[in-house]
C-alpha cells in the first residue's frame, strides 16, 4: 500500500518511515515530482494540514497525508500557534521566534506550552480523518542546549529539567507531539490495512 506524505522535509520523511512499518510505502512530494510550496493559509493548524493533504490528493489520486504543528503558550492565550514559524515576521529565524516569546513573557509567571501536531489523512474513498499529538511543557527562562530546531532550545518538556534542545534525538522523538500524531496515524493504517484501504 502506498500513501503519500504532503512533505518535502526528509527528516519528517525518515520519522514516519520508521514509525509506520512495513505494511506501508510511504512516498513525498519528490517521489511525484511535486516539488513548489503548498500555500498555508488558514488560521487553524487543521484547515492548514487539510488543505495540503487534499491539494495533493486531488492532483496525484494517491492517498495523502499532511501535517502541520504550532507552539501554543497559554499566558499568550496559544500564540504563536499556527503562525510558530513566522511569529517574529519577515526576515524571520529560529532564534528571533524565541527571543520575541521570551520578551512576552517576561515577568509572567505562567509558563505553560505545548506543541500540538495535527495530521490530515485522505484516503482513497476521499473523506479526512484527523490525529493530534500533544505534548505539555514549560517556557523557560533563557534558550538552552543545541539539538534540535524551532523552538527546542525553550521549551522543557514535563517531567523533565531538560529543553529538547538538550536531549538526544531518540529521547525527544520518544515523547514528541509529533511522534504521538504519527504513532496514531500508524496504529491506524495498522488497523485498517486490507479493510478500509
Ligand atoms: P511544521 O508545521 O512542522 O513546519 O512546524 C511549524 C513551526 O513550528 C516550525 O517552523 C517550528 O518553528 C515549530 N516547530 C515544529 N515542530 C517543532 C519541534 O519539534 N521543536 C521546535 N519547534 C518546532
Amino acid at each position: 500500500m502506498k500513501i503519500l506524505f504532503a512533505t518535502n522535509n526528509k527528516h519528517k520523511l525518515e520519522e514516519v518511515r520508521q514509525i509506520a512499518g512495513s505494511g506501508f510505502e510511504v512516498i513525498s512530494l519528490e517521489d511525484v515530482a511535486l516539488t513548489g510550496d503548498i500555500p498555508e493559509e488558514s488560521d487553524t493548524l487543521e484547515g492548514n494540514a487539510l488543505f495540503k493533504a487534499r491539494y495533493i490528493f486531488d492532483k496525484t489520486g494517491i492517498p495523502t497525508f499532511a501535517d502541520d504543528t504550532g507552539l501554543e503558550v497559554e499566558a499568550l492565550n496559544g500564540r504563536p500557534g499556527v503562525y510558530s514559524a513566522r511569529y517574529a515576521g519577515p526576515g524571520k529565524n529560529d532564534r528571533k521566534n524565541m527571543q520575541k516569546i521570551l520578551k512576552e513573557l517576561k515577568n509572567k509567571t505562567n509558563r505553560k506550552a505545548r506543541f500540538r501536531t495535527v495530521i490530515a489523512f485522505i484516503p482513497p474513498d476521499g473523506k479526512e480523518i484527523f490525529f493530534e499529538g500533544i505534548v505539555n511543557g514549560t517556557i523557560g527562562t533563557e534558550p538552552r542546549g543545541s539539538y534540535g530546531f524551532g523552538y527546542d532550545p525553550v521549551f522543557l518538556p514535563e517531567g523533565y529539567d531538560l529543553t529538547f534542545a538538550e536531549m538526544a534525538a531518540d529521547l525527544k522523538n520518544s515523547i514528541s507531539h509529533r511522534s504521538r500524531a504519527f504513532a496514531k496515524f500508524a496504529n491506524y493504517l495498522n488497523n485498517n490495512l486490507g479493510r478500509e484501504l
